[in-house]
C-alpha cells in the first residue's frame, strides 16, 4: 500500500494504474475508520482494480462551534485498517495542501442542502460538496463509494455529479450497526457505554416506525410522534429532527408513498448522532 501526502503524487499514482488499465474506485473519509469504512473499501475493491481511501479532516465542513479540533485523528490506525483491508493508496493531505489559499471558489448544491442535517449546520454541505469536487478532480475515480448512514450527503453529492456533468459513478453502500443497532460512526467514539446503549434506541425508533409502515401506516406525523416517545424513553437524548421526508427534493411529506426517507438527528452530551432507513412503497 501506497501512502501519498501530496495532490502531484496521487495524481501520478493514478497515472501509472490508469496505464495499467485499471480502473480507480475512491472512498472519501476523514479517518477515525470503522467496519462502516472496511464495508465500502470492500464494495470498492469487488468494482474497482485500484482503492483509493482519502483521510483528511474536512475544515470547510466544520462550523466555528463544532468538532474540528477534537475530531479523531488515529492515522497509524487507520494506515494499518486500510493496508489490511487491501487498499492500493492512501491520500492523506494537509489542509495546506487541500486549501492552500482562503476558499473563495465553493460547489453549492441549494434546495435539498436546506432541510434535516443542513437547518442545523449552515455550511455543511457547501464544505462537503467543494471537498468532495477536489477530490474527484484530484483522484479522477471512475467510482465513489458513500455510506447510506449519511443518507443526506450522498442525495446531495449524487445531485452534485449529475448537475455537473461530473464523470464518476456514486455507489452508496447500506449502514453497518453495532450490535445493539447503534449506527457505526467515527462520532460514537465520544460515547460512554451508557450513552451507547441509550443510543440504540435511536434504531429503535426507526425499526418501529419501519413495522407501522409494513402495517400500512402512511401518515408521517402518527409514526414521526411514535418514535419521539420511543427515544423520550432515555433522557440522555436531545432529539434535533425526527423527519420523513421526499426521497428526491428532501422535503418534509405528510404521507408516505413513492420513495422516502425516515431521518433522526439526536445529540446525546454534546455528541451528535445521524441515523436513517429509506422507504420504498412503490
Ligand atoms: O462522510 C465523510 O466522512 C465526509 O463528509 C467526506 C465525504 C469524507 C467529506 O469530507
Amino acid at each position: 500500500m501506497k501512502v501519498s501526502q501530496t495532490i502531484d503524487s496521487v495524481r501520478e499514482k493514478v497515472k501509472d494504474a490508469r496505464k495499467q488499465g485499471k480502473t480507480i474506485g475512491l472512498v472519501p473519509t476523514m479517518g477515525a475508520l470503522h467496519e462502516g469504512h472496511i464495508s465500502l473499501v470492500e464494495a470498492a475493491r469487488k468494482k474497482c482494480d485500484f482503492v483509493v481511501v482519502s483521510i483528511f479532516v474536512n475544515p470547510t465542513q466544520f462550523g466555528p462551534a463544532e468538532d474540528f479540533d477534537k475530531y479523531p485523528r488515529p492515522i497509524e490506525d487507520d494506515l494499518k485498517k486500510c493496508e489490511q483491508a487491501g487498499v492500493d493508496l492512501v491520500f492523506n493531505p494537509s489542509p495546506n495542501e487541500m486549501y492552500p489559499e482562503k476558499v473563495i471558489t465553493w460547489v453549492n448544491v441549494e434546495k435539498i442542502t436546506e432541510n434535516l442535517c443542513g437547518s442545523s449546520r449552515p455550511g455543511h454541505f457547501r464544505g462537503v460538496t467543494t471537498v468532495c469536487s477536489k477530490l474527484f478532480n484530484i483522484v479522477t475515480p471512475d467510482m465513489a463509494f458513500f455510506g447510506q448512514k449519511d443518507a443526506q450527503q450522498s442525495i446531495v453529492i449524487k445531485r452534485m455529479v449529475a448537475d455537473l456533468n461530473m464523470p464518476l459513478e456514486i455507489v452508496v453502500c447500506p449502514i453497518i450497526r453495532e450490535e445493539n443497532g447503534l449506527a457505526m460512526s467515527s462520532r460514537n467514539k465520544y460515547l460512554s457505554e451508557q450513552e451507547k446503549e441509550d443510543a440504540s434506541y435511536i434504531y429503535k425508533s426507526l425499526q418501529k416506525c419501519m413495522e407501522m409502515i409494513d402495517s400500512g401506516s402512511r401518515e408521517t406525523e402518527t409514526l414521526i410522534n411514535e418514535m419521539r416517545t420511543i427515544l423520550k424513553a432515555k433522557k440522555s437524548i436531545k432529539v434535533e429532527y425526527i423527519s420523513i421526508v421526499d426521497e428526491k427534493t428532501l422535503e418534509n411529506i405528510d404521507k408516505i408513498q413513492g420513495k422516502s426517507l425516515a431521518a433522526i438527528a439526536v445529540r446525546i452530551g454534546s455528541t451528535r448522532l445521524i441515523d436513517n432507513f429509506p422507504i420504498d412503497i412503490t
